[in-house]
């Protein structure tokens, strides 16, 4: 496994040379030029990763800051501190040859990205590791390349942010948004306005001491922070301990179902206005990046109809409709914000031309909102097809460019998209399954941010992505190490092999099936198969890649068996399944719903593997009614996609792709 084969987000231009710096205890980093806090402490923990990662009892572990240039094995150089703003420098080069790796930028954000590249490029071989030699250019499409997490629906402890935080790095993402209000809660302590986190959180928020921390702790990695207060919709649990801000008589709680509620700030009391200032003047000091996100999704407005007062103040104003009341509201949020030096981001809904150009609009409920916002000469990125909790495909979110090469808009027009965010929505996350649902799949769109348009190969990105995701886990993320945890506690201590042999080719539910398919509120428990089952199951995957090899018109003889043994391997494993998991169902209560799936695995199995014999031997294959087993198998098949236990199988339609070729075999 060669590091440089493996990059992720791949770098703009990588030369390989021959040779390679060696990897010994004698490995020194030395710093050169500007030496501020964020470059120690990026150069201390990459010398802590790389001891990790080779087991090397690094004899100098720490740093070299008056170095003899010549004799470090890594030396930095940067110029100066990188500020936290949209636009800033991150560019770096790396050059490796046998005797010394150099890592030059412009800035310490530049070289926190280069150090980064560097530890991906670690590679082993029989006399131990080393740093294959190469020249790397490198620097980022966008300038905003985030990933947000709610902390509302699901109050996520600080080391997940602090873990997700280290991932983000490590994929040279660069802004957090921290979406800290809902109905479901309000995250942040509020020294001004206690009632808003005592009442209206369960007890469960984060102390201003805690916010700082994760702001210091994102600075250390190159990372902005912005805060996220969801208004004037998604605010039950404001209103909780704050009723006089309502547009509807209360009384109100903190919500625990989810969907869109009612709740909504009371936009035409001048009383709003002045606790939004003090609340914001509080929020403004302690979070310091530049940019506030007010949200502004999913206002239905019906409680400002409902409102007499509001009703008069939108006939007096001469406020045609909601859309505009709230336009109303952001112009007097945007007021409170310039006066604390703050720019404004919400979502799409925000958009309304009485608004200046200087927001920025995130765009959540198509592209076409990005592409707008765009061509009204407004900043915007885009969260469309960015979206964690759907469970959709890594290939999805990866082809998924805000800015394609066919592209409507003009270069003044495609100025103004600033990137993207993967957003992570947390009505079925835990502490515990949060990762699985942010990685791997957040480094394909840390790439598609980073990285050049013209990168496209699914293959080799899903390559990349699986060594990525191990170079992930060794920051701390769970996304690998809790799956088999899971499916230990769902056999309660029986061998999970059986259950992991049906998981492994089982995806959650997508897009918002799982609400649909049954009611959950933030008590409902998050430990189930579907909970277990990961997004863009693997084996599920390789085993559809494996059918379209072996459907292929180009495909020779001698591999077209190999495939065929291939194929039947899965399949008799598959078949077999069944048999052994239907004993630990019995002792898992957990598991019963998922009964009739492993059932079904075993019978579209058998399915697959009948098809694939007729396909060998023509002598039997004639003896058949081809009408009758076309439809027969298709009806069985079509039950086995039906989802149980809120997971659905993953090889349906490949097996559904080998009965085609019996059916269609000449
Ligand atoms: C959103 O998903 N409501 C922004």
């Amino acid at each position: 496994m060669k590091g440089l084969d493996y990059l992720l987000p791949k770098p703009v231009t990588v030369i390989p040379k021959p040779g390679g710096l060696r990897i010994t205890p004698a490995f020194t980093v030395g710093i050169e030029g500007f030496q501020g806090r964020r470059i120690i402490s990026s150069a201390s923990r990459f010398l802590n990763r790389l001891a990790e990662k080779t087991g090397l009892f690094l004899n100098n572990n720490k740093l070299v800051t008056e170095p003899k240039i010549e004799e470090i094995s890594l030396a930095i150089n940067c110029q100066r501190h990188g500020e936290l703003i949209l636009n800033e420098d991150e560019s770096y080069t790396i050059e490796v040859n046998d005797h010394q790796a150099v890592l030059i930028a412009l800035t310490d954000l530049g070289v926190l990205r280069g150090l980064e590249t560097i530890l991906q490029l670690v590679t082993p071989d029989q006399d131990g590791y080393y740093l294959p030699a190469v020249q790397i250019r490198d620097y980022p499409r966008f300038p905003w390349r985030g990933l947000m997490i709610d902390c509302a629906r699901h109050f996520q402890p600080l080391e997940v942010i602090k873990r997700n935080l280290d991932g983000m790095a490590a994929v040279k993402l660069n802004v957090f948004h921290w979406h800290l209000t809902d109905d479901q809660g309000f995250r942040v302590e509020s020294t001004v306005f206690p009632r808003l986190h005592q009442y209206g959180s369960h007890g469960m928020y984060y102390t201003q001491k805690q916010i700082k921390e994760v702001i210091a702790y994102a600075d250390d990695r190159g990372i902005r922070v912005i805060p996220e207060f969801d208004l004037p919709g998604h605010t039950s649990s404001w209103l909780v301990g704050h009723p006089e801000l309502a547009s509807a008589p209360g009384p109100y709680q903190i919500e625990t179902s989810f969907g869109v509620h009612e709740a909504t700030i009371n936009p035409v009391r001048e009383e709003t206005y002045a606790f939004l200032d003090a609340l914001f003047h509080e929020m403004t000091d302690l979070f310091s990046d530049e940019y506030v996100h007010i949200g502004g999704d999913e206002n239905s407005g019906k409680q400002w109809l409902a409102n007499k007062e509001i009703r008069a103040f939108m006939t007096a104003k001469k406020i045609p409709d909601t859309h505009e009341l709230q336009g109303y509201f952001n112009q007097r949020l945007f007021a409170i914000l310039s006066k604390y030096k703050k720019k404004m981001i919400g979502w799409d809904e925000i958009l309304s031309p009485d608004l200046p150009p200087k927001i920025v609009i995130q765009s959540w409920r198509g592209r076409e909102s990005m592409i707008q916002a765009a061509k009204l000469g407004y900043k915007s990125i885009l969260s469309h097809g960015y979206y964690l909790d759907l469970i959709q495909p890594t290939a999805l979110h990866y082809l998924n460019d805000p800015l394609p090469l066919d592209s409507r808009l003009t270069l003044e027009e495609s100025k103004n998209i600033l990137g993207g965010e993967a957003t992570m929505w947390s009505e079925f996350v835990s502490p515990e399954t949060i990762d699985s649902r942010i990685w791997p799949r957040t480094a394909a769109i840390a790439e598609r941010l980073w990285s050049p348009v013209t990168l496209c190969a699914l293959d080799d990105l899903y390559q990349r992505l699986e060594r990525s995701s191990l170079h992930l886990e060794e920051l701390g993320l769970t996304h690998e190490k809790n799956y088999p945890m899971m499916l230990r506690r769902l056999t309660a201590g029986e061998e999970i092999a059986p259950l992991k042999n049906l998981v492994d080719v089982c995806e959650p539910v997508k897009n918002y099936e799982r609400t649909v398919q049954r009611f959950y509120t933030t008590f409902s428990p998050l430990t189930r198969v579907v909970d277990a089952a990961r997004p863009d199951a693997k084996v599920a995957r390789e085993f559809r890649k494996l059918v379209n090899q072996f459907r292929s018109e180009s495909i020779q003889e001698k591999d077209a068996h190999q495939l065929q043994a291939e194929l039947e391997k899965r399949l008799i494993l598959w078949r077999d399944n069944h048999a052994a998991l239907e004993l630990i169902i019995q002792h898992s209560p957990i598991l019963q719903g998922i009964h009739s799936l492993s059932a079904d695995l075993s019978t579209v199995a058998m399915i697959g593997l009948e098809a694939l014999s007729f396909l060998e031997n023509q002598d039997e294959r004639k003896q058949i009614d081809v009408g009758e087993y076309s439809k027969r198998q298709k009806a069985l098949l079509q039950a086995a996609k039906k989802p149980r236990g809120q997971v659905e199988l993953m090889i349906i339609s490949a097996i559904e792709q080998i009965v085609e070729l019996v059916v269609g075999k000449k």
